[in-house]
């Protein structure tokens, strides 16, 4: 009695911290149970998982895939395969992860930011306009889960001769995505459409033997337990990892470079399983999006997201329009008020990325012109709205937000 009491209390103040985390996975007891069974059969690191992954990669994509530890080796392994001709660019968005520019810097190729357009994708404009004798690549991420414009991107590559990498890392779950490019990559980090440990996989037309090593049975396990800690357990978990990470961020220089691994067997494992689920969570994100686009219609102060089947709404970026002026070289004092009253609500969000031309160590790279990606950073921001979450949660962020947070 004493014992449970006691525990109510722990998770009531433990709780208090948001009601509404931003990333929690959709792992139910078949991810665990991987988890579980891998660490007590003690394959974590291998197994027979990593063989049934390719299996089902190979059939689903019609390609041949490779599993990586990372999106971003599998990114660094397809630069590797392109015949070396003397070009030394590659084209990538400003307004992107950080996981995109690292792999190119590790595989000897210079990169070149170019903008994007308002639905946060690659601008087609700014790959024609910024192509020159010495692109080689363009890397085209379907940002936030909205497929990037095909069509017009494949007919002049094509017709330049430049490879395209497909990063399907943020739109895995639409047709055909990792499948339009030279390369496609996907990525199984916490956060993507397919949550796993982490991973990732390269797809190609072509046939490679890759010999990569295995991380440490310690290094997995550690992982697997953040993973459970940070992710699964986030709602309790987030006061030590944001202290945590403080201090990280603190007392150590921030590093991008990477290592190149396989996929350890317990990620495979839990990817199998997500897959499984996949065309249910994109129909549940897809649910939640149009909640938060009923409820805040009507909002002049936001720019929001249109809807569409090519959008499987990763994230849920909104904008607003007020913050848009700021001349301010940070994010808009707007923005960093409306995060703050969505916290009060216990709500978290999440910020967009501040954009690689203004990161060390990549801001002496060749830029072009970078409008709107030098905007909307500063003014956007991604309102939770993973599977997991109810219509009651969803109405009750868009409730908050019309009543408390826009006066
Ligand atoms: C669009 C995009 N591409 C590639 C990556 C790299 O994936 P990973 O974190 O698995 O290396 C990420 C994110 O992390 C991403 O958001």
């Amino acid at each position: 009695m004493f014992v449970k009491r006691g525990n109510c209390m722990l998770n009531k103040v433990l709780s208090k911290f948001y009601k509404i985390p931003y990333l929690v996975p959709y792992w139910d007891t078949n991810e665990t149970g991987i988890l579980k069974n891998c660490f007590f059969e003690n394959s974590l690191v291998e197994g027979s998982h990593s063989e049934k992954l390719v299996k089902m990669l190979n059939n689903k994509t019609n390609l041949y895939s490779y599993p990586t530890n990372l999106g971003r080796s599998a990114i660094q392994l397809a630069l590797g395969q392109i015949p070396k001709d003397g070009r030394k660019e590659v084209l990538i968005s400003s307004f992107n992860c950080s996981g995109v520019v690292q792999p190119i810097v590790q595989a000897g190729y210079i990169p070149v930011f170019i903008d994007v357009g308002i639905d946060f994708n690659i601008s087609i404009d700014g790959i024609r306009n910024n192509y020159t004798s010495n692109t080689i690549a363009v890397i085209v991420p379907g940002l936030f889960g909205k497929s990037p414009h095909w069509k017009e991107i494949k007919t002049f590559c094509k017709e330049k001769n430049i490879f395209v990498i497909d990063d399907a890392a943020q739109y895995l779950g639409l047709d055909g995505a990792g499948t339009n490019g030279d390369f496609g990559i996907f990525s199984f980090a916490l956060g993507k459409p397919v949550e796993s440990i982490y991973g990732g996989v390269l797809l190609s037309k072509k046939k490679y033997s890759f010999e990569l090593k295995n991380k440490t049975y310690a290094n997995v396990l550690s992982d697997s337990m953040a993973a459970l800690f940070r992710g699964k357990y986030r709602k309790y978990t987030l006061p030590y990892f944001a202290i945590k990470d403080g201090l990280k961020r603190k007392l150590l220089k921030n590093s991008f470079s990477f290592d190149v691994f396989n996929i350890p067997n317990v990620s495979s494992g839990i990817t199998i399983e997500q897959f499984k689920k996949l065309d249910k969570m994109v129909k549940l994100r897809q649910r939640n999006a149009k909640i938060l686009l009923d409820g805040l219609s009507n909002i002049d102060e936001l720019t929001l997201p249109e809807f569409s089947k090519d959008h499987a709404f990763l994230k849920f970026v909104v904008s607003l329009k007020k913050a848009k002026q700021s001349k301010a070289p940070n994010r808009s004092t707007d923005l960093i008020k409306f995060v703050n009253a969505l916290a009060s609500k216990g709500i978290e969000t999440e910020w967009v990325y501040l954009p690689l031309h203004l990161r060390e160590p990549y801001t002496n790279y060749r830029t072009t012109d970078l409008t709107v990606t030098n905007n909307i950073w500063k003014c956007s921001v991604s309102l939770p709205n993973r599977p997991g979450l109810s219509e009651e949660n969803m109405i009750d962020i868009a409730t908050h937000i019309k009543k408390s947070v826009i006066k």
